[in-house]
């Protein structure tokens, strides 16, 4: 890490970052936290740590009040130091540290504050638990790599404020006691003590705000907007997150790709995720179809193949009843996977059925392209060599099938080839950015509706498309995918009234609900809406992927477990009886249902 600019203050001369070689015979001022204290031969050393780095510090036994003092040490005490900078001997230089040719002489110790034992130790490979981090997240924090994704988040959003701000984006605020905004989860509710049993809700995104201020004439439009969404938390989810949410008037699909794309390029470039343009656009059909997920990683193959022709009349029950039916037979070729165990096997169709399917089918090829395992009795061996060829499996290849229906056959290949992914290691440099087009304006609900596969204000590509099946209208949605993670979303916008009543009819809306919860927007509609479009991007889950994280939560400095509490505080907390009461709300004990 480059040595910070940092100036002076009355504490201190210099950051634990900042000597070198040649600020030999200065004396300077320094703070930080002590790691440990050493005794080499009755001389004392620590490493004195702040977020720049570490600066190695001795105490020698000739002023016997300060080096009492300094034997009193502990770590995560907070002290001070002044003296001489020393130039180490060559051979006790450490090459690995930026300030690892010098020392300094303490003449001075100041503790500034003392430590309790730290419950979690300050090393940079953290041992401790997730829990217990969070709960000592401020121990957490003095880790070089917790430092470094809050450094990489700011410069990131430095970046990103800059590059879109130089492009005219305006960086308004919208409000966060509002109403509900649907963008698919249930929302987090605030009572309103001045309207006895009215709630206001805590925004999904600000995506109707910004279309209003689209339609106020706002014309470019950013905002780092805080999102809460009350729903199933994983590594890439917290209930509270940042997006940079953006919106744009008089643009087509085009325009909107095309500066988010140069924007995100120049941005992502500040914190290392490299991802040269232009950015390879790929249907969401055909992303579900080549890798099972509208979010590939394109970073490996591994692609999935139709072998539904070369499966239809194979004898095998499972293949030609897959096809008879209407569904298809699709395989995931693993080169070299014939060697793999049959517990290894196993994972993988706990990972296809998790994903819906009934299970995994598969077959080892041998040398002369026959198949073993279980299946490879009941496919005829022309069947056989005819789906190797569809498969263009050879010697030693494993094939994994799903058969059934396309969906079904699709998202579980798709986990599979996840899991194949990262189990055996497969995504490598370089970063692998797409844009995924075309998304499906609906989807279907499970309960024999229709709900919006992006959110109720995306526009279908036709309009005229609204009259026919909703299973087939094309919508104007796009995603930003890195490394098969989904950054962000967006989507050319409804601005006509009619349009959007439409679309909220095909969701099942009655016109009494549309009134109350979008008649605002509605409204705005009739007084000459911009055609406009936008895109939200999940800061947290750019972070992730530029510093290669496993999820979000180190990337946040305050996060929430997977239960939406915060150990640290406490939250949720149940209210103080005033507050119930002055709200209104009858307080369950913690558990109870309601
Ligand atoms: P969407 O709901 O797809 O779109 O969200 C956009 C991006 O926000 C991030 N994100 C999250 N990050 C962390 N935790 C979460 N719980 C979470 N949920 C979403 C993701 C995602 O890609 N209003 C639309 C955008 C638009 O149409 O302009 C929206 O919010 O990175």
């Amino acid at each position: 890490m480059p040595a910070a600019d940092h100036s002076p203050t009355g504490l201190r001369t210099h950051t634990c970052g900042d000597l070198r070689a040649e600020d030999a015979g200065q004396t300077v001022r320094l703070c930080g936290w002590v790691t440990g204290v050493r005794d080499h031969g009755g001389v004392l050393f620590t490493d004195l740590r702040d977020r720049y780095g570490k600066t190695q510090v001795v105490f020698r036994p000739e002023d016997a009040d300060l080096f009492k003092e300094a034997g009193s040490l502990r770590g995560e005490d907070c002290i001070q130091i002044e003296g001489p900078v020393c130039e180490r001997p060559g051979d006790q230089r450490n090459p690995e540290r930026t300030t690892g040719d010098v020392e300094v002489e303490a003449a001075s110790l100041t503790i500034l504050s003392r430590s309790d034992d730290p419950p979690i130790d300050v090393i940079d490979d953290v041992e401790a638990n997730d829990e217990a981090r969070l709960r000592h997240r401020v121990l957490d924090l003095r880790r070089r790599p917790m430092i470094a994704g809050l450094e990489a988040r700011s410069t990131l959003c430095g970046a990103l404020r800059r590059t879109f701000g130089g492009l005219g984006f305006l960086e308004v605020e919208t409000p966060i006691l509002t109403r509900a905004t649907p963008e698919g989860a249930r929302d987090y509710l605030v009572p309103s003590r001045v309207h006895p049993g009215r709630v206001y809700a805590l925004p999904q995104s600000p995506q109707v705000f910004k279309q209003l201020l689209m339609v106020g004439g706002v014309d470019r439009y950013m905002q780092f907007a805080r999102c809460f969404r009350d729903e199933d938390l994983r590594a890439d989810r917290q209930p509270e997150f940042t997006q940079l949410d953006l919106e744009m008037s008089f643009v087509d699909r085009d325009d909107v790709l095309a500066t988010l794309e140069s924007c995100f390029i120049e941005s992502f470039g500040e914190v290392g995720l490299d991802v040269p343009g232009p950015w390879p656009r790929m249907t969401w059909d055909e992303a579900m179809d080549r890798c099972g997920s509208d979010k590939p990683d394109l970073r490996f193959g591994l692609e999935i193949q139709d072998v539904s022709e070369a499966a239809g009349e194979s004898g095998s029950r499972i293949f030609d009843g897959a096809v008879e039916s209407g569904g298809v037979v699709r395989a995931i070729r693993l080169p070299g996977g014939a060697r793999s165990s049959r517990k290894q096997i196993s994972a993988w169709e706990d990972d296809a059925k998790a994903a819906g399917a009934p299970g995994l089918a598969w077959s080892k090829v041998g040398d002369g392209g026959e198949w073993t395992g279980p299946l490879a009795s009941h496919v005829s061996s022309e069947a056989q060599s005819n789906i190797n060829g569809a498969a263009q499996a050879g010697p030693d290849d494993l094939l994994l099938f799903g058969a059934g229906e396309l969906r079904v056959v699709r998202l579980a290949l798709g986990a599979v080839r996840t899991a194949l992914g990262s189990e055996l290691d497969l995504a490598g440099e370089p970063h692998r950015a797409l844009w995924v087009v075309d998304f499906p304006l609906f989807e279907e609900d499970g309960e024999g509706g229709w709900t919006s596969s992006h959110h109720p204000f995306t526009a279908p590509m036709n309009a005229g498309d609204l009259e026919g099946a909703p299973d087939h209208v094309a919508s104007l949605a796009y995603d930003a995918v890195i490394d098969g993670v989904e950054l962000g979303s967006g989507s050319i916008r409804i601005h006509r009234r009619e349009v959007q009543e439409r679309v909220f009819e095909l969701l099942g809306l009655d016109a009494a609900t549309v009134q109350d919860r979008f008649g605002h927007l509605l409204e705005a509609f009739r007084y000459g809406a911009p055609p406009h479009g936008g895109f939200a991007l999940g800061i947290d889950r750019t972070v992730q992927v530029a510093l290669g994280r496993d999820g979000i939560r180190d990337v946040i400095a305050f996060p929430k477990t997977t239960s939406a509490s915060c150990p640290l505080t406490g939250a949720p907390a149940a209210p103080t009886p005033r507050q119930a009461e002055e709200l209104g709300l009858t307080v369950a004990e913690p558990g109870e249902q309601g």
